[in-house]
């Protein structure tokens, strides 16, 4: 970490800063004094030029549309290595030897059933409600059943917690969908993969075997690595938040799964689905489009734009590889919500507006047409995307807390609220 300074200039202070030099990527002026030194904070709602921290888990060139995991890029851990290994690498930061894998994926395969008083829990639910608010809910549970692993001032403990939490999103989320559907639970089975077994535990019943399609199943787990990390994204900013107060990895899990239900971030592949249904053919596209460029208007094309990729989202076009192969195994020749995706997007893509504000498809415009083609009902998009990103969340929660110079997140504001003013009773108001 190769450091300078930097000057600022503010009224009449002139204040030097220490900069900070990462591996690759922006440098960052260390702005901790500045308040001491200059009575001002900075002001930066949206973090848009906000390190709120160090890390060495993954990259982006939001520039370059490049995205590695531990300095491997996304393309090519997709293509040659599968979720458990993704979830190795950004775990321990290393890709695991053979016998390494062998041994996490036994230690995984082991922890995927959950304590059998969670299934009364779930009774507590209306069938009806949205697996989001389930998992929400059980997520935090996990809290009250698995005091063993809630003491994060114990290396051992924050491991156990670490494999229980990626072992056990699948049997949960696929609880959510069954109880959802009115179908008896299904237990994993360790004999199979992992997506193979949240496969399984999602579509199979009790009444025969359920066979699992292997293109099916290398297309999910590829779909969960594109997913596990982003660096420092809203919902893993809110697990590094809720983390800093020392809160136990299943409720800092929790907050992280109701932040990434919002549209703007992982339920936009839910909002994207719906949008393509609502546009419903090629022939209605202008119009949307139309209503996405109109500042008035507060529709937004749906799996377009990031914050950070201003180059196309390296996840979409892998994505869209996956759809096409998942229809193709499923035998689906035309679907139209392909048709629109694939049209909305080569209109999208030659559009002023579109280029000039640097908007491209993200990760969610293709995922939820593979996922719908899979069998999942949209209502299950984003618990697919919380179950990956778990992994993204435990190693940045880890490294967190790992980090010596962590203190408790406490942002500061700018208060444009009434100057002190004294009470007044209500007789004379
Ligand atoms: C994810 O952060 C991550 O890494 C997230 C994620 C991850 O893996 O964790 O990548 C996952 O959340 C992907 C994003 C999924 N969200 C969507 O697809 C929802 C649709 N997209 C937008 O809501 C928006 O693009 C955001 C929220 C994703 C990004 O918004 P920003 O960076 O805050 O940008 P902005 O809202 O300031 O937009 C810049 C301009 C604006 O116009 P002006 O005010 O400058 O005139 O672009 C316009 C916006 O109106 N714009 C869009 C648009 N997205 C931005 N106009 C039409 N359609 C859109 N989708």
């Amino acid at each position: 970490m190769t450091a300078s300074s930097g000057t600022i200039k503010v009224g009449d202070k002139t204040v030097d800063l220490p900069v900070k030099t990462g591996t690759i990527g922006p440098d960052v002026l260390d702005i901790g004094a500045l308040y001491g030194k200059t009575g001002m904070f900075t002001y930066d709602p949206g973090f848009t030029s906000t390190a709120a921290c160090e890390s060495q888990i993954t990259y982006i060139d939001g520039d370059e549309g490049v995205l590695l995991y531990r300095g491997y890029p996304i393309e090519q851990l997709a293509e040659h290595g599968d979720f458990l290994e993704t979830c190795y690498l950004l775990l321990y930061g290393e890709l695991p030897t053979g016998a390494q894998k062998a041994d996490f994926d036994y230690r995984i395969t082991r922890h995927t059933m959950i304590h059998e008083q969670m299934v009364r829990f779930f009774q507590g639910f209306r069938r009806d409600a949205h697996p989001m608010a389930v998992m929400v809910g059980c997520v935090g549970a996990l809290s009250a059943f698995y005091h063993d692993s809630t003491d994060i001032s114990d290396p051992n403990q924050r491991m156990v917690a670490s494999m229980r939490m990626i072992a056990k999103m699948p049997t949960l989320a696929a609880m959510a969908y069954k109880y959802n559907v009115g179908q008896p639970f299904m237990y994993p089975r360790n004999d199979l993969d992992y997506s193979s077994n949240f496969l399984r535990m999602c579509f199979g019943v009790p009444a025969e075997e359920y066979k699992v399609s292997p293109v099916l199943a290398r297309a999910l787990d590829r779909i969960f690595i594109l997913h596990a990390d982003h660096e420092q994204n809203a919902s893993t900013s809110t697990v590094r938040l809720a983390g800093s107060s020392g809160a136990n990895p299943f409720a800092c899990i929790a907050a992280g799964i109701a932040c990434l239900w919002g549209p703007a971030h992982g339920g936009a592949n839910e909002a994207a689905l719906k949008m393509l249904s609502e546009i419903g053919s090629v022939e209605n596209i202008p119009k949307f489009v139309a209503k996405a460029k109109d500042k008035n208007d507060p529709f937004r094309l749906m799996g377009f734009g990031h914050r950070v990729y201003k180059n196309y989202d390296p996840r979409a076009k892998i994505m869209q590889k996956t759809a096409h192969e998942v229809l193709n195994e499923l035998g689906i020749k035309d679907d139209p919500l392909l048709d629109v995706a694939v049209e909305l997007e080569r209109i999208a893509l030659h559009d002023e507006y579109f280029i000039e504000k640097k908007l491209y498809p993200n990760i969610d415009f293709y995922s939820g047409i593979t996922l719908k083609a899979m069998g999942f009902p949209v209502s299950m998009f984003t618990v697919l995307f919380a179950l990956a990103r778990t992994v993204g969340w435990i190693a940045q929660w880890s490294e967190m807390i790992k980090d010596p110079h962590q203190k408790i997140g406490r942002p500061r504001q700018l208060y444009t609220g009434a100057p002190r003013r004294d009470y007044v009773p209500v007789s004379k108001r």
